[in-house]
């Protein structure tokens, strides 16, 4: 029985919609909630759904909600020990254009590939560069063989368990789930995805959003 963890508890203040900001996770997205595109198609491939939130936050319906943590990874340690089932998805309620397909294809792709985690991501399109504190280039990264990595990032649940019982420290360092079960040594798959999965982070970002969810006819 698979369940889907979104992650929505974040302050949203790079988006800056309000004074205090609204949580990202409840600007309204074409008249809803960005949280409820997600709950959405999640809710298809998924037989329940955990949504880590801000503190007094009601969770959407037909969801299970719990008050996320101070990082992201803590938030889903949250959400993990609410929810019993295997496999889990993790997903970043800031990802609205998620679709039905890419998360299935997530899930399946574990049996399928024999991985501990198979997660989203495209090809990285811009030429890479690693830069010191000086903004002097130190190198230019080989393009092949880099992706974007997004959300939804499928696991089977004990590697999630054992990378999320690291060291407090630990697990709020890391910038995805993946990456701690990769520093445990857990063979984690990429699974192409298109690009139009973008992360809602700045206004920009949720212009185009709602342009491709209205392309999409989803709305
Ligand atoms: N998130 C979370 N708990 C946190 C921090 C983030 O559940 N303590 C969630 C966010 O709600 C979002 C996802 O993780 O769905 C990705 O985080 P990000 O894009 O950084 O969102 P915010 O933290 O809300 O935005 P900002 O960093 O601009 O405040
Ligand atoms: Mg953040």
């Amino acid at each position: 029985m698979a369940v889907a963890l979104i992650v929505a508890a974040g302050r949203g203040e790079r988006l800056g919609m309000g004074n205090p900001p609204t949580p990202k996770a409840f600007v309204a997205v074409n008249g809803r909630p960005m949280v409820e595109w997600s709950v959405e198609v999640l809710s298809q491939v998924c037989d329940e759904i955990v949504v880590a939130l801000p503190p007094g936050v009601t969770a959407p319906a037909g969801t299970l909600g719990v008050v996320g943590g101070a990082e992201r990874s803590l938030s889903v340690r949250n959400a993990l020990h609410a929810a019993a089932g295997d496999p889990v998805l993790v997903h970043d309620a800031a990802r609205p254009l998620v679709t039905v397909e890419l998360a299935q294809a997530c899930l399946d792709a574990l049996d399928a590939r024999d991985l501990d985690a198979a997660i989203a991501a495209a090809p990285v399109t811009d030429t890479i560069k690693e830069a010191g504190a000086d903004h002097v280039v130190a190198r230019t990264l080989d393009r092949a063989g880099l992706w974007a990595i997004q959300t939804p990032q499928a696991f089977r649940r004990e590697a999630l368990e054992r990378a999320l019982s690291q060291p407090d420290e630990v697990v709020s360092a890391a910038t995805d789930d993946a990456a701690l079960v990769e520093s445990l040594g857990g063979r984690v798959g990429i699974v192409e995805a298109p690009r139009e999965n973008l992360k809602v982070t700045t206004p920009l970002d949720l212009a185009l959003a709602e342009r491709l969810l209205a392309d999409s006819r989803r709305c």
